[in-house]
């Protein structure tokens, strides 16, 4: 049962994947551990530059010699105007002020050409690099890339929070498919209906996609050990891409007050917010979400406002405060732990084991 089409194709042991988490999470350490212990690490690379990509991968391969992951995030048009610019740093300023920051800053803003230049620079280095999967996340990307990627065998996982995303994705040529369920931490990944409709709990979304596809379904959504493991599997996923439980790990490059803000949550504490980044994210409730909520949906989109909230995000960050950082997490904060990935990882196939699956 936890060896299928899916360990086989993507040639790891048990059926966990490690979530690709953008922003420093991801530590080469956080993700050969995971490879080493028989699961699928990933390198969260939406924020990387191709530079700091393959000083990265080069760092991942001389601490495991199995399989691993990157993840990239498909670029999306945007615009934005001088005078939403003025406004959204208008609203900021209170925040930078608390914090020590007296001017807004003039931020350079780069074009959506100049993100998707730097996208093409990072395809050429994953297949300069020889990464043996690649993983995306807010869309599907030009069949000219899917294609380039396909010709040097790279194994290609896209993500979907909906049926219709999924089926697009098989349909464009990759090999699996994350579902992202509505209890996710971080950014949400639709490109297809709006946010709301987009927000389906895992527990519908397994099956009704598994009965659309062929392609392997990996199961994402407040995914925290065996039962959650043994859950997603039942309701047809090969199975699980986990984010919460890892970035609560020892290994990880997250915050100590991100870690912490997880360890001490309840599960009604996650909120969707777009205030940090213009683009929908589940994370932890704090001063920045509730005193910015109010202008929630008319802040500039991402990556626009990602940009403008930055100094204020690593600010609050250096100074130790919760208050005005983004504090990603799934809906499961309540099984968060401080441990090592080895504990994490044999937790989770002891916890599958003890219900009834033996794995060899
Ligand atoms: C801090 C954080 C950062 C994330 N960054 C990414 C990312 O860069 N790319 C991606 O595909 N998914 C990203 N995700 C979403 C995960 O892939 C996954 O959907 C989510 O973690 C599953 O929910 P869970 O956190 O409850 O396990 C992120 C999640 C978190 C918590």
């Amino acid at each position: 049962m936890l060896n299928n089409k899916m360990t086989e194709l993507l040639h790891i042991k048990y059926p966990v994947l490690q979530a690709p988490m953008a922003g420093g999470v991801t530590t080469s350490t956080l993700v050969a551990e995971v490879s080493n212990a028989g699961g699928l690490g990933s390198i969260g690379a939406g924020y990387l530059t191709p530079v700091q990509m393959q000083k990265q991968i080069r760092e991942v391969k001389k601490l495991t010699a199995n399989y691993f992951g990157i993840n990239l995030f498909v670029p999306n048009k945007f615009t934005f105007t001088e005078n939403e610019i003025h406004i959204a740093h208008k609203t900021l300023q209170p925040i930078r002020e608390k914090l020590g920051l007296q001017q807004s800053e003039n931020s350079e803003i780069p074009t959506a050409t100049d993100y998707y230049d730097v996208f093409k620079e990072q395809i050429r280095v994953i297949i300069e690099e020889k990464v043996p999967v690649c993983s995306f996340t807010f869309g599907i990307p030009s069949q000219d890339v899917i294609d380039v990627l396909k010709e040097q065998n790279i194994i290609l996982i896209g993500t979907a929070t909906t049926v219709r995303e999924a089926i697009e994705i098989e349909k464009q040529g990759f090999d699996l498919i994350v579902v992202q369920g509505s209890e996710a931490g971080g950014h949400r990944g639709h490109f297809m209906n709006g946010f709301q409709e987009s927000l389906i709990g895992l527990m519908s979304l397994i099956p009704q996609v598994v009965d659309q596809v062929s392609i392997p379904v990996i199961a994402a959504g407040g995914i925290m050990d065996g039962r959650g493991l043994m859950a997603a599997i039942c309701l047809g996923a090969k199975g699980v891409q986990m984010g919460t439980a890892f970035l609560t790990c020892i290994e990880s490059g997250a915050p100590e007050t991100h870690k912490e803000a997880i360890l001490n949550a309840d599960e009604d504490q996650t909120v969707l917010t777009r205030t940090f980044s213009g683009k929908w994210a589940r994370g932890i409730k704090n001063r920045f979400i509730e005193e910015m909520q109010e202008h929630e949906t008319s802040l500039p989109e991402f990556p626009v406002q990602n940009i403008l909230t930055q100094t204020i995000r690593k600010t609050s960050t250096l100074q130790y405060n919760q208050d005005f950082m983004s504090l990603w997490s799934g809906q499961s904060p309540r099984l968060a732990k401080t441990q090592t990935v080895a504990q994490l990882m044999k937790d989770i196939i002891a916890g599958a084991n003890s219900l009834g699956v033996k794995h060899e």
